[in-house]
């Protein structure tokens, strides 16, 4: 009674079938047309329907209908309960305390609805009906400077923002705003001019090319800030270097582009190793809206949006004001006629908006821009560069602190190498990853891919796991541990998930057994799988991955629960209960291993 095709062979072949609407949804919308049948005048009151522990499901949304109407809760309950019929989705429903409806679903619709998940490529999630262009701005370090724990922050977030808003059909642009312009080129660029051998390769490093790139530009900046604070005709020199580069003159800008280059090296190294994919064509730096800050900055002044102020241009917010109460304005041209940050930001968003045509902005940077980005958005919706219709977002995230609880850096207060920490949080997955492997007889290689596999996403999930808002402990003993809310824990469960398949047989594809009962572990395990499609909804609303991580994480704990009550190979039931959890299984893996991939981890098949 098994069927043919393997478990991943529906995954390959790129069909994706109608979505499949949620249980939860189905009686979402049986539920308000009784709301509606009782009291008429409700047609769109909100059923506010939750997921329960005493039931499937409890509606609350009788309660303030009631008030509203003025009526008796319990006997409106009862109205209710009599407009909403058993059919397919709907089983028993009864009313308790002051006027809930308890609501649980048959049996037969939960296993139907697992098999239309599984014979659907996306897992039943919906794409949007109607959906926008999303710029997102995340992985933005600094060219010549090292990447710091903040930098990973960006990246990792702004990676998972932009898959789960590219899986929900949403039009994702990507910009990585590196900072890749401004005066502190001109030494440099100096330097380099006068000493050019100064980024040549050192002989007998055997560091990694990304590391060694980011130690000679580090060497020729310590070098040239040596020389810049201590030779005045450096110096001079130095300055003229800016206004030659901010001029296009050629050959500074050719030794320029040797910093962004050799930049890059080491960038896509340390993106390698966080298994993030950048693609060079998105890495739009501050450089590329240069040619744009004139006109920026001519809009503002003509509009009256700018004002001079002391020799700046300057924007003015009532609401903005310095410790001392006089007012911080947004400076778009400083006193000398340089143009700073913000200048660019506002080109950035003229570009966004207005050749992109983005329907959402999305910045994932580090609270302390916080003022930054409200005021530029401010001042780009008085230019009339952000209309109503547009949402611009900056999404704050917290600091990385250590095990002292203060911002992440060494004793020597320099802050740690992003690369030295994710080759230690490889290392101490390796360990943990090993022993168990060596039981299951994972050859040297296996134990080496899984444990780097392991040991990153403990480190993205640490980060995903957290609301954005809020700061962290990177502690790598628990973000590698096997129990608790860690990436390992789900990284198992798929992994297991894996391993009854294998024993089940190659080639196995359960069919569905509606007319079965279910187990209350098989019960819960299916109702939460079914709340997939609007765990991913909610994040795409709220952009908030960590509601991703945590529906997730549920997932792996009731599978394990299921798997200690149920047997699946063995099922007493016979082989159709055997094919019913076998779907669970199926199911349980795929959406594990979709779930992690939209967080940017991988779901080793063997653990
Ligand atoms: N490069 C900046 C930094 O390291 C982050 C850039 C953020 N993006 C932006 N559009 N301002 O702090």
């Amino acid at each position: 009674t098994m069927r043919r095709n393997s478990f991943p062979a529906h995954t390959r072949n790129g069909i994706s079938m109608a979505s499949v609407p949620s249980l939860s949804a189905s009686l979402q919308q049986r539920v308000s047309a009784a709301l509606a049948a009782a009291v008429p005048s409700a047609v769109d009151a909100d059923p506010l329907l939750r997921r329960s522990d005493r039931a499937d499901f409890q509606a609350n949304g009788v309660l303030g209908l009631a008030k509203r109407a003025k009526a008796n809760p319990r006997e409106l309950a009862a109205a209710v309960l009599a407009a909403l019929p058993t059919d397919e989705v709907v089983g028993q429903v009864e009313v308790s305390g002051p006027g809930f409806l308890n609501i649980s679903v048959p049996d037969a619709a939960i296993t139907a609805n697992l098999s239309l998940r599984a014979a659907d490529d996306r897992l039943g999630v919906p794409e949007k009906a109607a959906p926008g262009i999303t710029v997102i701005d995340y992985a933005q370090p600094n060219v010549a400077k090292e990447m710091h724990v903040g930098h990973l922050r960006s990246s990792v977030i702004g990676d998972a923002i932009a898959k789960i808003l590219e899986f929900e059909g949403e039009q994702v642009v990507r910009r990585h705003h590196i900072g890749d312009w401004g005066t502190q080129f001109g030494m440099m660029i100096q330097y380099l001019l006068e000493h050019p051998h100064a980024l040549d390769h050192t002989e007998g490093s055997d560091a990694d090319a990304g590391e060694a790139s980011m130690s000679r530009l580090d060497r020729l900046y310590k070098s040239a800030r040596t020389l810049f604070d201590a030779d005045e005709a450096f110096k001079d020199r130095s300055r003229r270097r800016v206004v030659d580069l901010q001029a296009g003159d050629p050959e500074t800008l050719a030794t320029w582009q040797r910093f962004v280059d050799e930049s890059k090296i080491y960038f896509f190294s340390v993106y390698d190793k966080l298994d993030i994919e950048i693609a060079d064509a998105d890495i739009v730096g501050e450089s590329g809206y240069n040619d744009m800050l004139v006109e920026t900055c001519e809009l503002l002044e003509k509009s009256g949006v700018a004002v001079r102020s002391e020799g700046a241009l300057c924007v003015f917010f009532d609401d903005i004001k310095g410790k001392d109460g006089d007012p911080v304005p947004l400076i778009v041209r400083k006193s000398d006629g340089g143009f700073g940050y913000a200048a660019t930001d506002l080109s950035a968003i003229r570009n966004r908006t207005g050749d992109l045509h983005a329907t959402t902005l999305l910045y994932v940077v580090d609270v302390r821009q916080s003022l930054h980005f409200k005021m530029v958005f401010e001042t780009a919706r008085r230019a009339g560069w952000l209309t109503d219709g547009v949402v611009a977002r900056h999404l704050p995230f917290g600091t990385v602190l250590g095990a002292d609880g203060k911002p992440f850096k060494t004793r020597a207060g320099a802050s740690v190498k992003l690369e030295d920490l994710l080759d230690e949080a490889v290392d101490r997955a390796t360990a943990v990853v090993r022993e168990k492997g060596e039981k299951i007889g994972l050859s040297e290689q296996e134990i080496v891919d899984n444990g780097r596999q392991v040991g990153i996403g403990a480190v993205k999930y640490a980060d995903l796991s957290t609301s954005l808002g809020r700061d962290y402990i990177f502690d790598l003993d628990r973000m590698v541990s096997l129990n608790g809310d860690t990436s390992v824990y789900l990284q198992y469960a798929y992994a297991r998930t894996r391993s009854i398949f294998r024993k089940a047989g190659p080639d196995q594809r359960p069919v569905a057994h509606p007319e079965l009962a279910l187990e209350p572990a098989e019960r819960a395990l299916g109702l939460h799988l079914d709340a997939f499609g609007d765990a991913l909804a909610e994040v795409a609303e709220s952009y908030e991955p960590h509601r991703l991580a945590s529906y997730l994480f549920q997932l792996a704990s009731l599978f394990t629960t299921f798997y200690e009550l149920c047997p699946v190979l063995t099922a007493d039931g016979g082989p159709a209960q055997v094919e019913n959890r076998l779907l669970l299984c199926e199911l349980t893996g795929r959406t594990l291993s979709k779930g992690l991939q939209l967080l940017g981890i991988r779901s080793p098949e063997r653990l």
